[in-house]
């Protein structure tokens, strides 16, 4: 039983339906929001205390908030699937709610029980429906919670009033150029996150301490950045916001070991349970990023891919650094990676059977 009822405050859309078809027709990723939100409050005094949703929109915050001074931040990204029958469902939820608990923790942000989190989707997903994209396509809404310190105070200590809210945003493919091999950027000035600090949190901070290095990729030609660890700088840690794989000619599948500064990517997860139910071997272990290139130019090294929630799973087509360019396999989409793309985004959708008990309705 959920002790918050997120109650819906008005019905009044924001967005007419012939907006709204437009936007469903190609909604990109992240740019499009829906008619309402959910939030709750919770206070040092009373805990979580009050909870409602209420019409998408600006929030007032005062200017001494401190996640506007000190980053006291984190979030969750996850999606809404609607199936066949018309039925909508969202994937492994209660792995999110626990991340978003273990990252609560590691920010000093008060935990959101499961049940709680899991009735601020449903309330969500109840008011904005209609914008739970049809089964005939591969879109989903993103569902993304956050919670920040709303404090209004300067002092550096844990904030004692702290805000939750889920937005929702229509999302096809999260690349521009969509399941296109990509070309991603090596790295070797920056780093994402060190030891001790706060890279398997899902925290705002990791995400802008990749941006200048996505920058730098960017003026490389190449779509992502590749960070690798912050101690040696030899280990391939994530890109800005995916976890990589590798695929290996003799049927192996690889992934860097979860150290702390890595994010424990639901999809990554995933993807190791559906990997060893088709018999790869699969190993998560230190990718060094020297060996790795060794192993792509001999061709032991025959895919690679990048995996999140809304990246869902995307070849690796080609690395580049200042030392040179490797080719990923023949730079196309290789077959072990489009096999886990279907055999996943099926399950979701509702295609094939949800033999491991994933998916949850909303
Ligand atoms: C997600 O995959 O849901 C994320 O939060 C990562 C971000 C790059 C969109």
């Amino acid at each position: 039983m959920s002790a918050l009822d997120f109650t819906q405050t008005s019905t009044t859309r924001r967005t007419g339906d012939a907006e709204r078809a437009q936007i469903l027709a190609d909604p990109g990723f992240g740019s499009h929001f829906t008619d309402f939100m959910a939030h709750a409050r919770w206070t040092a005094e009373g805990g979580w205390e009050t909870s409602e949703v209420l019409p998408y929109g600006p929030l007032q915050l005062s200017p001494a908030a401190a996640v506007l001074h000190y980053g006291q931040e984190i979030f969750e990204g996850l999606k809404a699937f609607r199936h066949a029958d018309g039925s909508i469902w969202t994937f492994r939820p209660e792995v999110n709610a626990e991340r978003l608990q273990r990252s609560a923790r590691r920010l000093a942000l008060p935990e959101l029980p499961t049940e709680e989190f899991l009735a601020s989707l449903r309330a969500v997903v109840a008011a904005d429906e209609p914008w739970v994209p049809e089964a005939t396509s591969e879109e989903s809404l993103y569902l993304r919670p956050f919670m920040f310190a709303s404090e209004e105070f300067l002092g550096v200590r844990a904030s004692h009033t702290v805000d939750y809210y889920v937005i929702a945003s229509p999302a096809g493919p999260y690349f521009p150029r969509g399941v296109q091999p990509l070309v991603v950027w090596i790295t070797d000035e920056y780093a994402r996150a060190g030891a001790g600090g706060t890279g398997a949190a899902k925290c705002g901070g990791n995400y802008a301490s990749s941006l200048l290095g996505k920058r730098e990729a960017a003026e490389h030609g190449a779509d992502e950045v590749l960070f690798l660890d912050s101690e040696t700088h030899t280990s391939i840690d994530e890109l800005s916001g995916m976890n990589v794989f590798a695929v290996t000619r003799d049927g192996r599948l690889l992934t860097p070991a979860l150290t702390g500064s890595i994010l424990e990517g639901v999809t990554r997860a995933s993807i190791l349970r559906l990997a060893e139910d088709r018999g790869l071997g699969v190993s998560e272990q230190p990718l060094v990023m020297s060996e790795v290139l060794e192993q792509l130019a001999s061709g032991e090294i025959t895919e690679m891919f990048a995996c999140g929630t809304a990246a869902v799973i995307n070849p690796i087509g080609e690395f580049k650094a200042h030392g040179g360019t490797w080719t990923v396999g023949d730079g196309g989409s290789g077959e072990t990676t489009l096999a886990l793309r279907k055999e996943l985004t099926d399950i979701q959708y509702g295609r094939i059977a949800d033999r491991h008990g994933w998916l949850t309705r909303l």
